[in-house]
């Protein structure tokens, strides 16, 4: 089943869910799905229903909110198949991705099976899942460093027992792109009903060899791509689709191959993606860090004003990135708000839309210029979805060179108004030593990121936290003028979200 469309399988809100220290409610899971949808991907992969009740809801969620496809992932368990078909099948399109490890070191140490055994597993349960499902993937986990011969052999048993899609990861990131590209091609020449599905790859980004090795296996033969927006996943992540997509847009006369995404959109699905999950992008990330369309030296850019071609493969417009305007000031109104909100992509619900409004008019009388950075930022840093448990209501903090630093800090819990005060060295230490006493919640710092949007003399301070608690890392974040206020704020939306998830207090987590 070969053409010349490139399928995209987007698996931001399952692989891209595990980066360490995501943790996505089900109301900021649905506003990526809506927004994968925009930018126009073929197939969500909305989690792995059977992991958690958070997700197999996410998954049974996304699939009521989106037209195209939805897939569920599934380990080959007839419990598990079951529960992703219960939570996908009332989607539009939908799709069960059925995985299995195929490598001699994971069928050994982690599955604790034959290659004969996991050949019958592999083979009944995408057999199972056909009964329920006509959208059938099937996954080889670690293909990469599997025996090719034994990988054929399976791919040609689950495609005669139903598998409309068969993928082969790079698990670890371990191939090289040609070596890759020979693998894939290897499995089209070698896989006798291989024609009746299509072929897919999920690369993963150790060696930062994943949309190189994407590629690669597009030029042979692949017509279905896994990537994840920002290139978020499992430790160095997976292919990001603003790269890939790029590459094959602007290598059009190499590769001459179509896609359904709208490049126009990448920008701001980056953003998004970024702000929600709270995974900041690297300033020299490609296609979408601040600097992947900066020029810093004169003779560049000299050039680029002579004609943006001397130094430019792409233009920043292709793929949405505008010039930072002013478009609203002080005297602005809820209706004016609201409009440029939607026209910016962002379709906030009413409750959301006066929360976000306050949070502007408090903005607009302290800053000048609001631009449409300063706008997003306050409709990402919406917390009406999150419980707030600890609300901050005061504080005040002293420092200064050679000095302690103080903290008086007021916060409510319920009804009930919680007062320290702190001091210590350093006004982050101490601002937090003083809410961790106050949460009674001792976790460490994981990290502490500081970020000023727009850039400027007259920025808004973004602050992103983890805190690591049992194992697992948390993310809080939040903006605000005051960089205080702004750690404050995204130190208890941390400690919000951790809690809310724990006591099960929301079961839109
Ligand atoms: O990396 C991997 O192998 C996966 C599979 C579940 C597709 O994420
Ligand atoms: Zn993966």
């Amino acid at each position: 089943m070969e053409n010349n469309r490139i399928i995209i399988f987007d698996t931001t809100l399952r692989d891209g869910e595990q980066t360490p220290g995501v943790n996505l409610n089900l109301t900021e899971k649905l506003e990526i799905a809506k927004q994968l949808e925009a930018l126009g991907v073929d197939i969500i992969e909305a989690g792995f229903p059977a992991a958690s009740n958070g997700d197999y809801l996410a998954v049974k969620g996304v699939a009521s909110a989106v037209n195209c496809s939805v897939a569920a992932l599934c380990r080959c368990l007839k419990s598990d198949i079951d529960r992703g078909w219960d939570a996908v099948k009332l989607a539009k399109k939908p799709r069960l991705h059925l995985f299995l490890a195929t490598s001699e070191i994971h069928m050994k140490y982690k599955l604790k099976s034959t290659p004969d055994e996991v050949f019958e597993r592999a083979t009944s349960c995408v057999a199972y899942a056909k009964s329920l499902c006509s959208d059938i993937e099937f996954s080889c986990e670690d293909a990469s460093r599997s025996d090719l011969s034994f990988i054929c052999k399976i791919l040609e048993a689950v495609i005669d027992a139903g598998a409309t899609t068969v993928n082969i990861p790079d698990t670890v990131g371990y191939k090289i792109p040609n070596e890759f590209g020979s693998f894939i091609a290897a499995i089209k020449a070698n896989v006798p009903n291989i024609a009746k599905a299509v072929i897919s790859v999920h690369c993963h980004n150790d060696l930062g060899l994943a949309v190189s090795n994407t590629i690669s296996a597009i030029q042979n033969g692949a017509r279905q791509i896994e990537t994840t927006v920002n290139g978020i996943g499992e430790r160095a992540g997976n292919c990001a689709v603003e790269e890939v997509i790029m590459a094959l847009t602007t290598r059009k006369d190499l590769i001459n191959l179509t896609h359904n995404i709208d490049t126009s959109l990448i920008y701001r699905s980056s953003k998004i993606i970024s702000k929600l999950t709270g995974v900041p992008i690297h300033v020299c990330k490609p296609i979408v860090g601040d600097n992947a369309f900066a020029h810093e030296s004169g003779i560049h850019q000299h050039g680029v004003l002579a004609n943006p071609l001397t130094y430019e493969i792409m233009t920043p417009q292709s793929v949405g990135k505008t010039e930072s305007t002013l478009v609203l000031g002080k005297l602005s109104g809820r209706h004016a708000f609201s409009a440029h909100l939607e026209s910016l992509g962002y379709h906030l619900s009413k409750g959301e839309i006066d929360e976000a409004f306050t949070r502007f008019k408090e903005l607009a009388d302290k800053k000048k210029k609001i631009t449409n950075e300063d706008i997003e930022a306050i409709a990402l840093d919406n917390k009406s979805n999150i419980p707030q448990i600890y609300k901050l209501e005061n504080f005040k903090l002293t420092t200064g060179a050679n000095q302690l630093s103080s903290i008086e800090i007021e916060i409510k819990y319920g009804d009930k108004v919680l007062s320290e005060v702190y001091t210590a060295d350093g006004p982050i230490t101490t601002t937090y030593s003083a809410l961790a006493k106050l949460t009674e919640e001792k976790w460490p710092l994981a990290s502490y990121d500081i970020k000023a949007i727009p850039e400027g003399d007259d920025a808004l301070g973004e602050v992103i936290v983890r805190l690591k608690k049992n194992g697992r890392q948390f993310t809080g974040k939040s903006v605000s003028h005051n960089i205080i206020e702004a750690s404050i704020l995204a130190y208890l939306d941390c400690v919000n979200r951790a809690l809310a998830e724990e006591q099960d207090l929301n079961v839109l987590f």
